[in-house]
């Protein structure tokens, strides 16, 4: 098939290097020429395994490009994909503006039957948005004979394993109206559920509204999971036996109750919250995810209040941070836990030796030049240089080479042997036995 995608960040190129790798020819159109002409250059802009590849291999064969000229693309395809990112708005909902806008240059440029397909995660209502921007472009073309359908596709892609994600999906959710746009769909995807039909179809609407549900439901448990660590904290209990006992009720299951210092990154804290807003603009109280949002807040401060905890006045005292990225795999920073740590560390005079394996480019679009400048932080190039003389160190992000570290060496480097596990990657009984004074989440044993 010919596909347009629109939209070349995480969602776009992903989407797009994985259809060309089955053959499809693809154009992934983006409005940044220098953006473009790296991509073209075989430059991606983002860190994700195996992406590089996918691309590379599939540019050298021609069946990906890449390329600002979207009117070209549409000449060539009849199925186009939206993937323009859906920022929060300053109230919190999403924002729709790129999304509306790509509708009105389809709109313009549409000069055949064809199947305008949503990716972004947009509010419950946008595919009626976007038909109406689409057909109200038509109209001032004067052009009628066109048909054209919009479909809602929402992607579960987790970054660090986006691919995998793509090529082996649990379920395809296909949010559709018309019998033309389901048989183009389910072609499009039957290669992607070959052992056995992974495709779900359904009404657009509710499309739209399974994909926050599943990021809210997801949210959900990481908070619900968080609170009870804090109140396991206050009783002596040990939260990671507690989460093996629940997870093995397979009503339960063992995913996403990991406790830890808050869900980040540009999915759950952004979806969480325009569910919140959609609820509002239906005049309904969604009270379990403001919960759920609150609970997530107060998270991402543990750590801090932990340091604070040891050392009531932290300013001079210098704090050592494993791991910057909202999670292993991703140089992504969007609302980590590193950034209120890091934040509340300055404020209060601290100084800050960070590390973390991708993360360190990324680090410095976060933070103010002048913190790089007057030493509020430093970043290490190695996890161990980190520690020196810090007066504790603090695990954010569970990166591999940070879960079996050299205790002997970090016991040697820190000035202090204080360990802040923000992630209970550590054995408690055992660290404290090698003279630590470790503190995890949820397990102040
Ligand atoms: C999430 C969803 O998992 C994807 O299915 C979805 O497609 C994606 O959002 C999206 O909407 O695009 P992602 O944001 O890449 O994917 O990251 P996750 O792996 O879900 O982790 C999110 C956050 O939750 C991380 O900060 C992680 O550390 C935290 N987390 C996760 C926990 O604190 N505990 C857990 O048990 C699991």
């Amino acid at each position: 098939m010919n596909i347009t995608v629109i939209g070349t960040g995480y969602v776009g190129l992903v989407t797009g290097a994985c259809f060309a790798e089955m053959g499809n020819s693809v154009v992934c159109i983006d409005v940044d020429p220098d953006k473009v002409e790296r991509l073209q250059q075989g430059h991606i802009p983002i860190y994700e395994p195996g992406l590089d590849a996918i691309v590379t291999n599939n540019s050298k064969a021609g069946r990906l490009r890449f390329s600002t000229d979207l009117a070209a693309a549409m000449q060539q395809s009849a199925l186009y994909f939206i993937a323009v990112g859906t920022p929060p708005d300053e109230d919190g909902s999403a924002d729709l503006s790129h999304v509306l806008q790509v509708a009105g240059q389809i709109g313009q440029h549409l000069s055949r039957d064809a199947i305008v397909v949503n990716k972004s995660t947009a509010p419950v209502g946008t595919a009626d948005k976007v038909a109406h921007v689409i057909r109200q472009q038509l109209q001032t073309r004067g052009v009628t004979d066109v048909h054209f359908d919009v479909v809602s596709n929402p992607e579960f892609l987790k970054e660090g394993a986006a691919i995998d994600d793509f090529m082996r999906p649990d379920r395809i959710v296909i949010g559709v109206e018309s019998n033309h746009a389901r048989q183009v769909m389910a072609e499009l995807y039957q290669t992607f559920s070959r052992n056995h039909d992974k495709v779900m179809f359904m009404g657009v609407r509710d499309a739209e509204l399974t994909k926050y549900a599943a990021n809210a439901m997801l949210a959900t448990k990481i908070s619900f999971m968080n609170e009870m660590a804090n109140l396991a904290e206050r009783m002596g209990v040990d939260i990671e036996q507690v989460r093996k006992g629940i997870g093995s009720d397979s009503r339960i299951g063992y995913s996403f109750i990991y406790p830890g210092c808050g869900y980040g990154g540009s999915c759950f804290p952004k979806d969480v919250q325009a569910l919140v807003r959609m609820g509002a603009e239906y005049d309904y109280n969604t009270s379990v995810l403001n919960a759920v949002e609150q609970r997530n807040q107060s998270q991402k401060q543990r750590l801090f209040e932990k340091l604070q905890q040891r050392f009531p006045d932290l300013a001079g005292k210098v704090i050592a941070v494993w791991g910057l990225a909202f999670k292993p795999g991703t140089d992504d920073m969007r609302e980590a836990s590193s950034i209120t740590l890091i934040n509340a560390l300055a404020e209060a005079g601290a100084r800050i030796q960070a590390y973390d394996p991708v993360a360190m480019d990324e680090a410095k679009k976060h933070f103010p030049a002048s913190w790089f400048d007057d030493g509020t932080i430093r970043l290490c190039a190695h996890q161990y240089d980190a520690l020196e003389n810090a007066d504790a160190m603090v695990l954010v992000t569970e990166w591999k080479p940070f879960r079996q570290p050299d205790f002997n060496a970090i016991g040697k480097l820190l000035k202090q042997p204080i360990i802040i596990d923000g992630r209970n990657q550590y054995d408690p009984h055992s660290l404290k036995q090698q003279g630590f004074d470790y503190t995890g989440i949820g397990r102040d044993i």
